[in-house]
């Protein structure tokens, strides 16, 4: 009996290109919303739907991706072209394709790499690439090998620091039998699946390394860090000796730290401490060092009644509330300020805290916290800066 294939929606021009290169190994970095995904969804159907049974593996960074993002995703297509499910069938618990042709599309999650190895695989993708472990890239790259089936590699870019970079600039330097491809968000604009508004509006709230990674998938040093790698290095100096004009304090939650940071009239860093102690230990250091100088206090999940209470000890200090608004204020104010070299600190576990420092942009909103570690420095520098704004100095009439 002849199956004719389900009717899928078709690529636009550039996506087409780029994932249909018949290369057999090839990587494409891409704006976010450019189609990656449902392309490479099409062109794995249409692998499977072509070949002579065999397995074609989709990989994606957890199960929970994998599942949502790739499998259901593909069944809602299927379902839509062939509802009568003439031509596929699925099984939900092994998240598997089953085709007409015996193919076999499967789903599989790339936290771990060590469930990857074994079959013979006749085409794979891995998707959202940059958040995958590189040992998933190897285990796919082996079941690959006997059947010499095409890879695609596909995702957001994220910095230079990982193995899709790496693999990326030897497949656009020339690689035998690799291709490589860039995707950006005006390409998809042209290709009718983004609208230009949504860019010009990122444009405007994200800093603007972020933008050209997730929109323009141009790697930057430091993937997803809002003050820039280079400028955070430009910052360092050793501690002020000048007197300090504001504070900014961070106060320890359940096992972290609490900062306090004092920055001089010119923004330099001149106070600069961290400790764990008890609830009394902390208040009584927070009033010896802060005195009465303007001082910003992240009253954040620590409850009112301690911030008061410090406030009561500093007659300058205020508290300060941290909601995902106010955050990224003032935290871009504080990107603005290592961007213009406007602040300094010293060496040391501030600036490590500065590199892994981070954000997420997720359906318009911008989330800023630590990557790994901790950010308690992060924010005490920026609450003494946003203190320092708000600090007025003393004017003294000549009479
Ligand atoms: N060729 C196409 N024709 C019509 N719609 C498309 C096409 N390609 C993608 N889309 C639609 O564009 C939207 C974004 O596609 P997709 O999720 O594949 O992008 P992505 O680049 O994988 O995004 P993300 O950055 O979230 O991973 C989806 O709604 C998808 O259905
Ligand atoms: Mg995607």
């Amino acid at each position: 009996m002849i199956v004719s294939p389900p009717t899928l929606p078709a690529m636009y021009p550039r996506q087409f290109a780029a994932i249909c290169d018949p290369a057999r190994i090839v990587i494409i970095e891409a704006s976010t919303k450019s189609g990656k995904t449902a392309g490479c969804l099409l062109w794995l159907f249409a692998a499977a739907w072509n070949g002579r049974g065999g397995n074609y593996w989709w990989i994606a960074p957890t199960f929970h991706v994998t599942k949502t993002v790739g499998y259901m995703r593909l069944q809602t297509m299927l379902r839509q072209a062939d509802p009568a499910k003439r031509t596929w069938d699925d099984n939900d618990s092994e998240l598997c394709v089953r085709l007409a042709n015996g193919s076999r599309v499967w789903f599989k999650s790339a936290d771990n790499p060590d469930s990857l190895f074994g079959d013979d695989v006749s085409a794979a993708v891995i998707d959202e690439a940059t958040r995958c472990p590189e040992a998933a890239f190897n285990a796919v790259r082996s079941t690959l090998t006997a059947t010499r089936g095409p890879l695609r590699i596909i995702g957001n870019v994220k910095g230079r620091k990982n193995w899709v970079y790496r693999l990326a600039r030897m497949a656009e330097g020339g690689a035998p039998n690799m291709a490589y491809h860039r995707l950006t968000a005006w390409d998809a604009v042209d290709g009718g699946v983004l609208d230009a508004r949504e860019i010009e509006e990122a444009r405007a709230i994200l800093p603007d390394n972020v933008f050209r990674e997730l929109y323009l998938a141009e790697p930057t040093d430091d993937g997803s860090n809002p003050f820039g790698g280079d400028a955070i290095r430009a910052c360092v100096a050793p501690l002020s000796t000048a007197a300090p004009v504001a504070f900014g304090v961070d106060l320890a939650k359940s096992h972290d730290w609490t900062v306090c940071c004092g920055v001089d009239s010119s923004g330099a860093v001149c106070v600069l401490e961290r400790w764990q102690s008890d609830w009394g230990a902390t208040r009584e250091r927070v009033a010896r060092i802060v005195g009465n100088t303007t001082a910003y206090i992240d009253s954040t999940g620590v409850g009112d009644p301690i911030t008061e209470d410090i406030c009561r000890a500093c007659r300058n200090a205020e508290g300060f509330k941290f909601t995902n608004a106010s955050k990224q204020q003032i935290m871009e104010g504080l990107s603005a300020a290592i961007q213009s070299r406007e602040v300094r600190y010293p060496d040391g576990w501030l600036r490590a805290e500065l590199e892994s420092f981070g954000f997420r942009y997720n359906a318009g909103r911008v989330t800023y916290e630590a990557q790994s570690g901790h950010d308690d420095g992060v924010c005490a520098l920026a609450l003494a800066l946003a203190a320092r704004r708000r600090h007025k100095p003393f004017l003294f009439k000549v009479i």
